[in-house]
């Protein structure tokens, strides 16, 4: 766990290793930026839970790593958390990236790497938390939602931080349609920070998240 108020420094090939469980369109909106010799992050491995991940093909197709540690292979839940953590490292990231990763950090994982996972969730956080934000925000019926990139936590997505992005909730809207527009800002808001952290190191301040020194 990186303590509060330092700088995580990243190197200069901003190693990120990203958390998948499904179909994988923001990690693709990662590999497709990182193809922009500029951008300041490299998704160096894939990691899943679940072996019929979707979002597989878009690493294998790039030509990067990728591992699956699914929780059906381990005695409980430590056990797992704990296999996930070590698979994580021998990627050597600088950031772990959960896009789409449908699973909670526990504390083996989080003692290694807490401080430098990051998550992106489907709503604006701290509102509707959990596996089913844009339904929920739909059933409550507000009229902007969004997503939010936040730094991971042992809570669930209750972590600092870092951005937002606003999408307007329109009247014919089902729980598909919006995550379909949700996901398109999540996508740009994703790339955007993965590489503005992975340039510039950040620092984590109670809930204050600042990129750079
Ligand atoms: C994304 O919208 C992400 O925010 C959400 O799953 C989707 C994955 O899409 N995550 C959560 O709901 C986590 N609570 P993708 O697999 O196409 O990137």
């Amino acid at each position: 766990m990186t303590p509060t108020g330092e700088t995580v420094p990243t190197r200069a090939d901003g190693r990120v290793v990203v958390l998948i469980s499904g179909a994988g369109s923001n990690l693709a909106a990662l590999v497709q930026a990182q193809r922009d010799e500029g951008y300041a992050a490299r998704v160096v491995a894939v990691v899943t839970d679940n072996p019929a991940a979707g979002g597989l093909e878009h690493a294998r197709k790039a030509g990067i790593a990728t591992a699956v540690v699914a929780p059906s292979d381990f005695s409980d839940r430590a056990a797992w958390d704990a296999a996930l953590a070590a698979t994580v490292t021998a990627f050597h990231p600088d950031l772990v990236v959960c896009a789409g990763f449908m699973r909670i950090l526990g504390g083996p994982f989080l003692e290694r790497w807490g401080g430098r996972t990051i998550n992106t969730h489907p709503a604006l956080l701290p509102s509707f938390p959990g596996a089913h934000g844009v339904r929920d925000a739909l059933a409550y019926g507000v009229r902007v939602t969004g997503c939010t990139v936040h730094v991971v936590d042992a809570g669930v997505d209750t972590g600092p931080i870092i951005a937002q992005g606003t999408v307007e909730v329109r009247d014919d809207d089902d729980e598909a349609s919006l995550h379909e527009r949700i996901k398109v800002v999540e996508r740009a808001l994703l790339v955007e920070w993965v590489g503005r952290l992975a340039h510039a190191g950040w620092s984590v301040s109670g809930r204050l998240v600042r990129v750079g020194r």
